[in-house]
């Protein structure tokens, strides 16, 4: 099981964008997926079209109360979704009376298995809240093997990212051993303006190996997805959007498949 955590304190980069239909892509090449939402706004949960009232969510599976299964909706395109609700604002509260509680998801992930197959996930894509350093995102930093830092090419990008980086690395020491890999996702590119070719070459300079050579550029079909409540692969296959996800789906299965992706952000020996 490859876990993956979308991560930037910056909201509106495109991280819950790259959660849904990067799951789509995976499921479209015929992977068990699961995404995991854990922003109490519940974006990616809304973006798949999915309301939860009575139904259990991932507040339930943090609170150790339902497993992944008892949880999981089926959402479009094939993805298994646990889903979220403005509920899980409260989890840090909570959280300040339990045991363990920033290893919640970890322990929930350990033993989830997919429905009908009953067989472990291939790839969990985990949907993190803008703030890095709160009690969600430090469960899902904890869960993955890998951060991607999803950077929005546009203004100040450089040093969001730099300064996003930092936070990781604090909450890496944090967790000690079992800390994740870094990789960088530049999104909302536009190729037609000089400025964010620029920026590209710079991310590439700064991150090297890190940075995903898959770009997610400007589309407003990714727009129109999230509001049609399905990912894009479903919307449009055949549209651009369709296709950079479908190139980092690939990317990410050859990253996964290669044990050549060692550590950027972790301990330091
Ligand atoms: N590649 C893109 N092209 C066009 N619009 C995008 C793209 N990625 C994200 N958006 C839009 O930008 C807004 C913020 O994206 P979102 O994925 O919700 O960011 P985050 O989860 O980081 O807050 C949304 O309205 C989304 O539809
Ligand atoms: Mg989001």
């Amino acid at each position: 099981m490859n876990t993956l955590a979308l991560v930037n304190q910056k909201g509106g980069c495109g991280k819950t964008t790259a959660a849904i239909n990067l799951a789509g892509a995976l499921a479209e090449r015929g992977r068990r997926v699961l995404l995991v939402d854990l922003d109490p706004q519940a974006h990616a949960t809304l973006g798949l079209g999915c309301a939860p009232c009575d139904e259990p969510t991932l507040m339930e599976v943090l609170l150790g109360e339902v497993s992944v299964e008892g949880a999981v909706f089926d959402a479009p395109g094939g993805i298994h979704l646990l889903p979220a609700t403005s509920d899980l604002s409260e989890f840090e509260d909570i959280s300040a009376r339990l045991m363990h509680a920033e290893s919640a998801l970890a322990t929930a992930l350990e033993t989830a298995v997919s429905a009908p197959a009953g067989r472990p996930f291939d790839d969990v894509v985990l949907d993190c809240p803008p703030r890095v350093d709160g009690i969600l995102a430090r469960n899902a930093l904890r869960a993955a093997d890998t951060a991607v830092l999803v950077v929005e090419t546009g203004a100040f990008a450089l040093q969001g990212a730099v300064q996003a980086i930092g936070v990781l690395d604090e909450v890496a020491d944090g967790i000690g051993e079992a800390a994740f890999d870094l990789k960088v996702l530049g999104t909302m590119f536009d190729r037609r303006t000089r400025f964010a070719r620029e920026l590209l070459i710079a991310l590439h300079a700064r991150f090297g190996p890190a940075m995903f050579d898959t770009v997610i550029r400007t589309s407003v079909r990714l727009r129109e997805a999230a509001a049609h409540g399905k990912p894009v692969q479903i919307l449009d296959p055949a549209c651009r959007a369709s296709g950079d996800f479908a190139a980092l789906a690939e990317e990410w299965v050859a990253h996964v498949e290669s044990d050549a992706h060692r550590l950027v952000v972790g301990p330091r020996a």
